[in-house]
């Protein structure tokens, strides 16, 4: 089993899908070891999303992210990254396909519903930006 970081972004939560959104990946067999209400800081979400820092969409995505609470959640499964990548559905909400958390809750490709981390390197790192090991409560 491995585990991996979500956010339900800022729109999903505002748009009142915040519960749908972990529903619908409790049923696609996540289990969420990990759980909490956030509000970022432009420094936390600049930090987030250091990577993207030269990207011409750096500045919007740290308004976007900051714009609202959002949800941290750590959830396991098989291959929790690559398959939470699958569940997610394109950046792009628009183009991500049929019966993705993007396609049913996102609506651009900013304010696209979820994160998810890229890779177990970044799962591990993002995992420690919210939650102590002690956070983390094991399935069964
Ligand atoms: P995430 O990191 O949030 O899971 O999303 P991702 O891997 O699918 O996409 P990434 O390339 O890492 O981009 C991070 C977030 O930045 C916003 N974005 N805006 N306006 C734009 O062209 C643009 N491109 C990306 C999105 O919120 C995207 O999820
Ligand atoms: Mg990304």
């Amino acid at each position: 089993m491995a585990t991996t970081l979500t956010i339900v972004k800022p729109d999903a939560v505002k748009a009142g899908n915040a519960g749908n959104v972990l529903a619908f990946l409790e049923a696609k067999g996540f289990q969420i070891r990990g759980l909490k209400m956030i509000r970022l800081t432009e420094d936390q979400a600049g930090a987030f999303y250091e990577v993207h820092k030269e990207r011409p969409f750096y500045g919007d995505l740290v308004r976007f992210m900051t714009s609202g609470p959002a949800v941290a959640a750590a959830l396991e499964h098989d291959n929790a990254v690559p398959y939470l990548r699958e569940v997610m559905g394109a950046t792009n909400s628009a183009e991500a396909a049929e019966g993705t958390v993007r396609a049913l809750y996102g609506t651009d490709i900013e304010c696209n519903a979820i994160h998810g981390s890229d890779s177990e390197e970044n799962a591990a790192l993002e995992l420690s930006f919210f939650f102590s090991r002690s956070d983390l409560i094991a399935a069964r």
